[in-house]
């Protein structure tokens, strides 16, 4: 199979190129490396069987021909993470909206119907504060939305134009409704909460929780995640397909502080930081965010491997090892 992965030199991107290559497969990657980086593929930078593209989604010139070359295409090029969130909320608007636009119009003339798997985010539900979200709810979005929504907004537009797509083009489409994502190449400088702490408790400083703590998460480790994205993509249907992926056993940012540093078996100590101090700015956080995963468990047969503590231990040998500690 050839399998174009935009944003592939990212977090999740660059573990599905891991796959896709095990698996045999041909694989092209197209990344303006913003985020993401080379060293995230440094494994694959040599095979024939693998191809980077340092370029822009929104204005590369290779966009179609790269398109027509592929059975299926995992879109995840983004501006993601909170902190790139408020400071670039326009150029956010940009590369998520247009850059998926261009994607869907190259699919459309490209000639043929590759299987299409896009890349949402959990935060379409907005401030819901049920229990459980579920793809068929309605959606809230708060009036005169400040820029810390507008992440939420690109990537509605995103799935609004990819059921479009799917729906008059005849593109066979998934949406994944992605909720926190953990593992090893996260990195946490863009505000994700577990490499940060991670850091923070093996390097002995205090864990820096953002507002007072209980707001809580589900997380999914990355190598889980990419199974399901795989076996979610060849479910790509003409009708459009929304699907939530994450895990739903949900813990406190307090819990999580806590359980990392009885984890390392740090003495770090946990301290509070009020959110405009955190992001130099008022936010609006979700208090909690679990998906309910009916529709995810119909469709596929991949269950998490990945506990939490597993994941948690795994983290902190890596960055034991990183930052020379024993
Ligand atoms: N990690 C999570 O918990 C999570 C949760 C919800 C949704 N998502 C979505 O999953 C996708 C992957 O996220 P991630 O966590 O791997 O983040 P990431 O930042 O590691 O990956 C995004 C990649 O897109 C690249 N990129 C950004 N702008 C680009 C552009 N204009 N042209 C080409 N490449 C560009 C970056 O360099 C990076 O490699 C994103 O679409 C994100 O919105 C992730």
């Amino acid at each position: 199979m050839h399998v174009l992965i935009t944003g592939g030199a990212g977090f999740i991107g660059s573990h599905l190129v891991d796959r896709h290559l095990a698996r045999g497969d041909k694989v092209h990657v197209v990344d303006d490396l913003s985020t993401g980086s080379r060293d995230n593929l440094a494994a694959h930078l040599d095979r024939p069987d693998f191809r980077l593209s340092e370029a822009d989604i929104v204005t590369w010139d290779g966009l179609s021909e790269a398109v027509g070359w592929a059975d299926r295409i995992y879109h995840l090029a983004a501006v993601v993470g909170v902190f790139r969130v408020l400071e670039l909320p326009i150029s956010l608007m940009s590369t998520n909206v247009i850059g998926c636009a261009r994607l869907l119009r190259a699919v459309e003339h490209c000639g043929w119907r590759p299987q299409v798997l896009l890349a949402s985010s959990s935060e379409v539900y907005g401030p819901r504060t049920d229990p459980c979200l579920r793809e068929d709810m309605d959606l809230i979005i708060q009036p005169e939305a400040p820029p810390r929504w507008n992440y939420a907004i690109s990537k509605l537009a995103d799935e609004a134009f990819g059921l479009s797509y799917a729906r008059i083009e005849g593109i066979p489409v998934t949406v994944v409704r992605l909720f926190n994502t953990v593992g090893p190449r996260q990195v946490g400088r863009y505000g994700m909460v577990v490499p940060r702490f991670v850091r923070q408790a093996v390097t002995g400083e205090p864990l820096m929780v953002f507002g007072d703590g209980t707001q809580s998460r589900a997380f999914t480790d990355v190598r889980d995640t990419v199974v399901m994205l795989d076996q979610l993509a060849d479910q790509a249907t003409t009708e459009g397909l929304i699907v939530n992926v994450g895990g739903n056993h949900e813990l406190s940012i307090n819990d999580l502080a806590r359980r990392v540093i009885e984890r390392a078996g740090s003495d770090s100590a946990i301290e509070r930081l009020p959110y405009e101090v955190a992001y130099g700015q008022q936010y609006v956080d979700i208090p909690h965010r679990c998906p309910d995963l009916t529709r995810l468990h119909a469709l596929i047969e991949h269950r998490p491997q990945w506990t939490l503590d597993a994941t948690l231990d795994d983290l902190i040998a890596r960055v034991r090892q990183r930052e020379g500690v024993s």
